[in-house]
């Protein structure tokens, strides 16, 4: 049987209990009360989904809240009723989903104010099934397309909000497409198969952290997930994203459905109440080029797709990048604000002090985080060992459990490492649970948390 997840994720993110036994003995007192509470084990190692129930209620809960929609009707509503919501009249779903970003993001296609609307459409490696390898048949690149509206003045969100919990200050709207190698992406009828959506309060509204003052009320974020569209209209409310991350594990095509909200925060931090938004790291999109996407790096379709080149001294790239430096300033700020400690609030700082003045990518090395002693550039095999772990663990441990990023924190897990890198190690165990190790890489990492 597959666990169910608890209904406070971050309890149960934490449910496999004997790596940290030796941490003290409250912790493990903590811990054992967990399993036998939450954890019908034994546990297998799988990106935490959620259940269907638990989503129905959640959107329920959320319509009322929020006033989006009503909760008998949430689940009929379609993208076009979520850019009205936030004050958008003429803006519809085919419209979000297909002009492109400069059409959408000149102002006077619906009257907002010039800024309101930040469009970018990216490579990504991230949502791509890595089971198959370029030059095999099913083989797809991933690409999404980010749309980020700020709620307009007397908007529902803004305005029937008054009285409630808060105000829905911008939404941000990702579209995931998947391309064969020789097909242009965001072609018209390729529908994105699943549209996730982040509804962002006013940072006045949010509730304080522990410590500091403010009556907020609200979560950090509040997720919608759209179905696909098709030449019939747009895509109705779903309850989960139906994602490969677990696809080694999985018979078939290997995607299972992550739902709303449990699958979702996960990834974004790990805390109910307290999810991030997550930057756009274009410098692994570019990282992966030169490990998993050779040919498509040979093809020079552009990662920025709108830049039409990867070349970023070339005016076109500068253009697009900014766009995506204007986002990441923003999630920054949601990190900051959310979960000033962790570390995709170190990443994303990371990415806007090395990205402040250069458009570049930059190297693995140079993006570590966290406590000293961090990744050394001095040593060849650390670096290589770094880089290693970006191809094959940062997809999920950028933001699950650890990030690669910060070596601290990676070899403090150097025992469940060690045991879920074995050869031989329990299918639900065994990382990385989307992909095959190759014996190499496996060697060299068992090395590393084994000197
Ligand atoms: C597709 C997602 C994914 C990838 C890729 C992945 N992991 Fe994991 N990993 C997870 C999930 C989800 C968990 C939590 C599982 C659980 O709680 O049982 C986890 C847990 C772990 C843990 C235990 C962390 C803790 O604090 O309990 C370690 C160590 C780990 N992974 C190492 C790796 C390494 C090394 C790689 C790359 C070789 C890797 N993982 C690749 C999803 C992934
Ligand atoms: C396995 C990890 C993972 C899961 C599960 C996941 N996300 Fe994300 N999400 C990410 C990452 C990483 C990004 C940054 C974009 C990228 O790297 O392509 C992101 C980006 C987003 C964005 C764009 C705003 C931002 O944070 O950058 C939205 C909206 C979003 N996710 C919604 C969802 C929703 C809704 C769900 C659940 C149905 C979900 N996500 C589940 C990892 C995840």
């Amino acid at each position: 049987m597959r666990p169910r997840f608890a209904s406070n994720s971050q309890f149960a993110l934490e449910r496999r209990p004997f790596i940290r036994i030796c941490q003290g003995l409250t912790a493990v007192l903590v811990l054992l009360a967990f399993v036998l509470l939450v954890s019908p084990s034994p546990v297998r190692a799988e990106v935490p989904s959620g259940s269907l129930e638990e989503a129905k209620a959640y959107y329920e809960k959320l319509s009322t809240a929020l006033n989006y929609s009503t909760p008998e009707k949430i689940g009929e509503t379609t993208l076009t009723d979520l850019a009205e919501y936030l004050g958008y009249k003429t803006l519809t779903a085919e419209k979000l989903e297909f002009d492109s970003p400069d059409a959408l993001m000149a102002d006077y296609e619906h009257g907002a104010t010039p800024g309101d609307v930040l469009v970018a459409r990216f490579f990504a490696p991230k949502i791509m099934n890595v089971k198959f390898k370029e030059g095999e048949a099913d083989f797809r690149l991933g690409w999404r397309k980010l749309v980020r509206l700020k709620a307009q003045k007397d908007s529902p969100a803004q305005k029937a909000a008054e009285g409630k919990i808060g105000k829905i200050a911008s939404a941000v709207i990702l579209f995931n497409t998947f391309t064969r190698p020789t097909e242009a992406p965001y072609g018209r009828t390729n529908f994105s198969v699943n549209t996730q959506v982040m509804l962002l309060p006013d940072p006045a509204d949010i509730r304080p952290l522990v410590g500091q003052k403010g009556a907020g009320k609200m979560d950090t974020v509040y997720w919608l997930d759209y179905q696909n569209a098709t030449a019939a209209g747009p895509g109705k409310l779903g309850y989960a994203l139906n994602a490969s991350f677990d696809a080694n594990e999985l018979p078939g095509a290997g995607t299972k459905d992550y739902f709303v909200p449990h699958g979702c925060v996960a990834c974004h931090a790990a805390n109910m109440q307290r999810p991030v938004l997550n930057f756009m790291d274009t410098d692994h999109w570019f990282d992966r080029l030169n490990n998993d996407f050779p040919q498509l790096k040979a093809s020079k379709l552009a990662l920025l797709y709108d830049a039409e080149t990867n070349d970023p001294t070339a005016p076109k790239f500068k253009r697009v990048f900014d766009r995506i430096k204007t986002f990441n300033r923003e999630a920054d700020a949601h990190a900051h604000l959310s979960q000033p400690k962790h570390d995709e609030t170190l990443a994303s700082a990371r990415w806007l002090e090395l990205h402040e003045t250069n458009f570049a990518p930059v190297p693995p090395i140079r993006r570590a985080i966290g406590a000293a002693p961090q990744w050394p550039a001095d040593d060849k095999n650390e670096v290589t060992v770094l880089e290693t772990l970006n191809q094959y663990c940062y997809r999920c441990h950028g933001t699950v459990k650890f990030s690669v990023f910060n070596k601290q924190t990676t070899w403090q897990r150097r025992a469940n490492a060690t045991e879920r890198l074995a050869p031989d190690a329990a299918l639900g165990l065994k990382m990385p649970p989307d992909r095959d190790l190759p014996k190499d890489k496996r060697d060299l990492l068992l090395k590393f948390f084994n000197p």
